[in-house]
């Protein structure tokens, strides 16, 4: 039988934690509530942006539900970055630097207070992995919540998300929207709190949370206003006592046919491409070893069956209306693409689930399945070649073009290639090559959201291509390949790029070349030297110095 509170009795038993009880009843608690379990609750809050600013009321519903099941649940906040307030800026480089800060002050507090068990309450883009992360780490019973997007947006009876407004920038300075069209879209692209609402990377990782078996199935796709979000909330809290009655631990969870189900979900919705990088990071706290093969693997045997913002026409909400993951899921399952055996936090398998939920499908354009999908292989594609000899990642599912073989346009930063192609200096067949954005290059791998926006807002997005060590948003769109290992800051082949050498891209063949010989190549290399740290003291050259290769999930190797 589990001992469900072997750990916090170290601190709460016997004479000499007179003390540390002496504590505890300052805030009100009784002997008996420290007879019990204890919980940490870990709310990633923020006022910095809409995306978490319901996570301490979703928290405090959690408490409820733990306390009912007799666990004594302690609330903690984690610090966050809103991604999209922070793009386009230097402030963007501390949004990956902030997944481990996350994970780390949720290992530092549960471990420090001795917590028996973990609730983690997420919202934007960093927090969800950050949560799994640390809940793989620990290895004590544990359960995630998503917090859920924003609703829809609407203006003019015509559907919004925050896309809209990033390429609304775009097409301002291409003169094609005035000021007034533009501060319209920016006043009704969010209508309230919760994640942005597009499949982009925090409802790609909420759906993952699911996907993986660590989140209540069902509890990923309810908008952050929705009441029902609520009780999953309290559902979450109850369910954790369950976990630990039964010393059921997230290592019990995230096997390695579990991480198999989260990268089909991924491919079949044609989630964000950040999502690659941060279930090879979870997989990496789990002991389990996830390569960029896995993804590509998975990628071509998976049909892409959800048709989702950014590649596609419907949000989160949208997905919710219809039976939200689990529908996805069931498909998934019901074409043995699913390992339908694996467990799942409510202690049951995957199929044990879905044969509870009794899910009823609707008529709808927003999931189709396996028979007739939208696109026959998965949402995002690994490419490799002499320009990415460790991989590259791109999500196909949002380009319109899959190929093009054209001259390089060179920049050092995402500040230089904003410029230059709001400037009008990227012509159509051009690749944009940014570099020096690399995880230890930027540092902190930024998203080039406002460039890719720039590029769509120019009509250039079927035209153009970009090829880049840093990574894109999950809103982004088009021919666009991020996760260029090795990246430029280590010497990789991206760093010796000549303004008009061919670039050759073709997604079918899973390729990314630079069409120069290997003498010349090798010759670049040779005289190539490593630039300076950009930020040579405090979070950022504490990162660079520790911080692995994207294709190995950015995590920090100490
Ligand atoms: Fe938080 Fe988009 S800014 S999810």
């Amino acid at each position: 039988m589990y001992n469900t509170k072997a750990r916090s009795r170290k601190l709460y038993d016997g004479p000499y934690r007179s003390p540390n009880r002496a504590y505890m009843k300052a805030m009100g608690l009784s002997d008996s509530d420290l007879q019990r379990p204890m919980v940490g609750v870990g709310v990633a809050w923020s006022e910095a942006g809409p995306c978490n600013l319901h996570t301490m009321d979703l928290g405090r519903k959690a408490k409820e539900g733990v306390y009912y099941n007799k666990g004594t649940p302690r609330m903690f906040s984690t610090p966050l970055v809103i991604d999209g307030v922070a793009m386009g800026y230097e402030g963007m480089k501390y949004s990956l630097v902030s997944r481990e800060i996350i994970a780390n002050t949720v290992e530092m507090t549960i471990n420090a207070h001795a917590y028996d068990a973990f609730v983690g309450i997420s919202g934007c883009d960093k927090t969800t992995p950050a949560m799994l992360m640390a809940a793989a780490r620990l290895n004590i019973p544990s359960i995630v919540l998503y917090g859920g997007s924003n609703s829809n947006g609407y203006l003019n009876g015509k559907e919004l998300t925050m896309e809209d407004v990033f390429e609304a920038v775009g097409k301002f300075a291409g003169k094609r929207i005035s000021a007034e069209e533009l501060k319209e879209l920016e006043n009704n692209a969010i209508p309230g709190i919760g994640t942005c609402a597009g499949l982009f990377t925090a409802n790609t990782m909420g759906t993952m949370a699911e996907a993986l078996g660590m989140a209540l199935p069902g509890s990923s796709a309810p908008p952050a206003v929705e009441g029902v979000k609520y009780d999953y909330a309290y559902q979450s809290g109850k369910t954790v006592m369950q976990l630990l009655e039964n010393g059921i631990k997230p290592r019990d969870i995230m096997t390695y046919d579990a991480f198999e189900n989260a990268i089909t979900t991924l491919m079949a919705m044609g989630g964000s491409t950040n999502v690659v990088m941060h279930l090879i990071a979870i997989a990496h706290e789990a002991g389990i070893k996830l390569t960029l093969n896995d993804f590509d693997r998975i990628s071509s045997k998976v049909p892409e069956i959800a048709n989702m913002r950014p590649g596609g026409a419907h949000t989160m909400e949208d997905l919710f209306r219809v039976g939200g993951v689990p529908l996805v899921i069931k498909k998934l399952l019901d074409s043995k693409l699913i390992h339908g055996n694996a467990l799942t936090v409510t202690g049951e398998s995957v199929s044990k689930n879905m044969a509870k939920m009794k899910i009823k499908e609707q008529k709808n354009d927003v999931v189709s399945d396996t028979v007739k999908p939208y696109h026959n292989r998965g949402g995002i594609r690994i490419l490799k070649g002499s320009l990415a000899p460790d991989g590259a990642v791109i999500k196909v599912a949002a380009a319109k073009i899959t190929k093009l073989k054209g001259p390089a346009v060179v920049f050092d930063s995402e500040e230089d290639a904003f410029k230059g192609v709001t400037n009008g200096n990227v012509k159509s067949g051009d690749v944009v090559v940014i570099r020096y954005e690399g995880p230890k290059g930027g540092p902190g791998m930024r998203e080039m959201l406002s460039v890719t926006a720039a590029i769509i807002g120019k009509e250039l997005g079927t035209s153009v291509a970009m090829v880049t060590d840093g990574r894109f948003s999950g809103a982004t769109r088009g021919l666009m390949i991020g996760h260029v290992t090795p990246e430029a800051y280590v010497g990789g082949p991206l760093a010796v790029v000549k303004n008009r050498d061919i670039i050759s891209i073709d997604c079918d063949k899973g390729t990314l070349d630079i069409l120069i010989s290997k003498d010349e190549l090798d010759s670049r290399m040779s005289s190539w030297k490593q630039p300076r740290p950009k930020h040579p003291t405090g979070l950022l050259a504490q990162y660079a110095k520790l911080v692995s290769s994207a294709s190995e999930g950015a995590i920090l190797s100490p």
